[in-house]
């Protein structure tokens, strides 16, 4: 295998998305080769002994690593200016490996309280069972993470732009905080894609991705990725990986690879459209709330501004008198599809309080402001007018 490095010189994004992590077997290949290999052959007892006491940096087994995770990793940790980085299975096991990399019983944890469920039931339900405290704050309120950390605080969790109201949280200065106290700071940096934000830059330890969303762009296949220095995912994070078996597997790998390559224009043509619909409903009466991260009138536009390049492929709004307007307007569309998932080349809407946050009790859901007539709208790679017609006339019906 050789590394394609002709050059040395520093990559812009898109040319790093294309060749970044690259590796080729002796056949050349143009597009990376997939191995679907579970181990590994070595040439003597003594080639395998070397490789097992970390001599020869070969791989070992796929539990552990694989040549096409591998080109999946340095392609992203190039990209995201990481030392080090670990492909999961989805984005679940990123956040729970970055969690757990993190703590030991007797340890406290603070998050804010806007996260995508499954994350918050991590922090809320599983960390406390293996002796884990975890405080959660409202992540845009930067007095409360002050008040929350404690000298036993060793990891800050929060996710910018949040899942489904879009708040933005000041990535900077909750850094701050977490380096006070000698703790993690682990940014969930789905919503705002590699392309729009570098929590890395911004002072945080941690990145995860669920690469699930924009990185597949095609919902195909479930993956994530935890991305930091060296030291910690070496210490921390591979035996972890290694022991419990989270890992991403090598056809997933491969096609995430390939969705890397076209991430920059389509997370570019999806934030455009995204601009252009939120432009449209913020002019609609029947529209009573509308939540652009791209937009003056978002209520943090200002640390948008400062901590984002783009305004995300990501709208939220709030229609007519709840949750019954809600549903006649998911009901009338027709080209934009009812689904959880976000970040795909289809358009995609869902309605946070009957579904992806449903588990929920009625309060915490008011306390997030997800009311019975917010919707989230993932917006895709169609034309965006065939999107703002079907919009129209679905509102038409409510
Ligand atoms: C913000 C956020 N983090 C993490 C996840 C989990 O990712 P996955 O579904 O790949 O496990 C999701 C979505 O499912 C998400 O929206």
């Amino acid at each position: 295998m050789t590394t394609d490095t002709k050059t040395q010189k520093k990559l812009r994004p898109a040319t790093t998305l294309v060749h970044g992590g690259g590796t080729r077997s002796q056949y050349g290949e143009t597009s990376e080769a997939m191995f679907l290999t579970q181990g590994f052959v070595y040439s003597s007892a003594e080639a395998a002994e070397a490789r097992f006491n970390g001599e020869d940096p070969g791989f070992v087994y796929s539990r552990y690593a694989n040549p096409t995770t591998a080109m999946f990793e340095d392609r992203i940790k190039a990209l995201e200016g990481a030392e080090a980085a670990r492909a999961t299975a989805s984005g679940m096991a990123a956040v729970n490996l970055a969690l757990m990399a993190s703590v030991r019983a007797g340890d406290h944890v603070v998050a804010a309280k806007a996260l995508f469920g499954s994350c918050r039931y991590i922090c809320e339900i599983l960390l406390p069972r293996f002796g884990v405290e975890s405080t959660l704050v409202d992540g845009t309120d930067i007095e409360q993470w002050k008040a929350a950390v404690k000298p036993n605080t060793k990891a800050l969790f929060l996710e910018s732009p949040t899942n489904p109201t879009l708040e933005i949280i000041d990535i900077a200065a909750v850094a701050e905080i977490a380096k006070s106290v000698g703790a993690r700071l682990i940014v969930d940096n789905v919503f705002a894609t590699p392309m729009y934000q570098s929590p890395l830059e911004l002072g945080a330890d941690v990145v995860v991705y669920s690469a699930t969303k924009h990185i597949d762009g095609q919902g195909r296949c479930l993956g994530g990725v935890v991305l930091s220095d060296q030291e910690w995912i070496t210490d921390e994070v591979m035996p972890f990986v290694k022991h419990t078996g989270p890992h991403m597997s090598p056809f997933n790998a491969w096609v995430l690879l390939k969705g890397l390559e076209t991430l920059p224009l389509r997370v570019a043509q999806q934030t455009s459209s995204a601009s252009k619909i939120a432009d449209f409903l913020a002019e609609q009466s029947k529209v009573s709330r509308l939540i652009y991260p791209g937009r003056d009138d978002h209520p943090q536009a200002e640390v948008a501004k400062r901590q984002m390049r783009g305004g995300s492929t990501m709208v939220a709004f709030e229609i007519g008198d709840g949750k019954d307007a809600a549903f006649r307007f998911l009901n009338a569309l027709e080209i934009i599809k009812l689904s959880n998932n976000l970040g795909d080349a289809k358009t995609l809407i869902t309605h946070p309080a009957t579904t992806t946050h449903q588990s929920m009790t009625e309060e915490a859901r008011a306390e997030l402001d997800i009311s019975g007539g917010m919707l989230r709208l993932s917006v895709g790679l169609e034309d965006p007018l065939d999107l703002l017609e079907d919009i129209e006339q679905a509102l038409t019906v409510i």
